[in-house]
């Protein structure tokens, strides 16, 4: 009889019955590297204090500049509708909702122009089931990988010239259906931008806003959220008048609830 391996197996069950949670960073670094919308006025970090002080202490202390609209960051609805929620006004309960994953990577490997459609959403239902009440819709379409390589995030020579941007995006009737046909308060992407990289008029972006929708842009780690079965944080910085803003994007996944009962863990969703 093996007794090694049998111990083994008792030690791995014992650890992960302390792993109650899984937390999933999805967001990039903000700093000097972070990829900005070509225009955008330059991230700038300095130093106010960094040293032993005379007290005897050691003190740091910083002062930063960032555009709203870099890195992983939030669509405030005011970026394109008029009258929509500043950063400020968007209420908590908008913030947190449970995660809905749709992969389109092989179809994005195919056309790096792919916009996700309203059978892309469909197909997902058929497998998980309708979309949960105050959905957040996350586009897993491949291309988080390529940050923080400017040609490689707008897939482009030149990331100065927005007409030579190719990269994926949202169609503007998934953004109509899944405004008006289902219960969706974030719209997230591992992109630039909810629109596709050839779009000039940002239409998905004008849907989304008009109907409230938080966008979130440049998202990390998708790929490691399960299809279902997540909860999304997003701790966006709440900015007076604000059209966005920087956000630390969290995915919790719960493996047991408080009591040491399994839930859905990413594995036991099939993912
Ligand atoms: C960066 O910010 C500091 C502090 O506000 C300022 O003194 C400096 O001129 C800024 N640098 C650039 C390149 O904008
Ligand atoms: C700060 O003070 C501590 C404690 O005296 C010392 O160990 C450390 O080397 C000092 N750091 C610098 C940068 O001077
Ligand atoms: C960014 O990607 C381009 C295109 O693939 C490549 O030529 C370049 O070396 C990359 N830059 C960095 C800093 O990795
Ligand atoms: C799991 O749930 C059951 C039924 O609600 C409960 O009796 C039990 O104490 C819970 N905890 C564990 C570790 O099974
Ligand atoms: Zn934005």
């Amino acid at each position: 009889m093996d007794r090694l391996p049998m111990l083994c197996m008792l030690l791995l069950v014992m650890t992960s019955s302390y792993e109650a949670l899984t937390v999933v960073d999805m967001t990039f670094t903000l700093g000097a590297d972070t990829v900005y919308w070509p225009g955008s006025p330059p991230f700038n970090m300095t130093i106010l204090a960094r040293g032993n002080q005379s007290g005897g202490y050691w003190y740091e202390s910083n002062t930063f500049f960032t555009p709203e609209h870099g890195g992983t960051h939030v669509d405030a609805p005011a970026h394109f509708y008029e009258g929509g929620w500043r950063t400020e006004e968007i209420p908590a309960s908008h913030l947190v909702g449970p995660a809905v994953v749709v992969d389109v990577k092989t179809k994005v490997q195919a056309d790096s122009d792919y916009l996700l459609t309203v059978d892309d959403i469909k197909k997902w239902e058929s497998t998980y089931g309708r979309l949960p009440d105050k959905a957040v819709v996350i586009m897993n379409s491949g291309w988080g990988s390529r940050y923080p390589n400017t040609s490689r995030v707008f897939n482009t020579n030149t990331p100065t010239i927005p007409a030579t941007f190719h990269f994926p995006g949202i169609h503007p009737d998934t953004a109509t259906f899944l405004t008006t046909e289902r219960d969706v308060i974030v719209v997230g992407v591992d992109t630039p931008s909810t629109d596709l990289g050839q779009s000039t008029t940002f239409d998905t972006h004008v849907i989304l806003a008009r109907y409230n929708v938080i966008g979130l842009e440049n998202m990390a780690n998708v790929e490691q959220l399960p299809a279902r079965g997540a909860t999304l944080v997003v701790g966006v910085v709440k900015l007076r008048g604000g059209s966005g803003g920087p956000a630390r994007i969290l995915g919790i996944v719960a493996d047991e609830d408080p009591f040491g009962n399994r839930t859905g863990s990413a594995s036991s969703l099939g993912v």
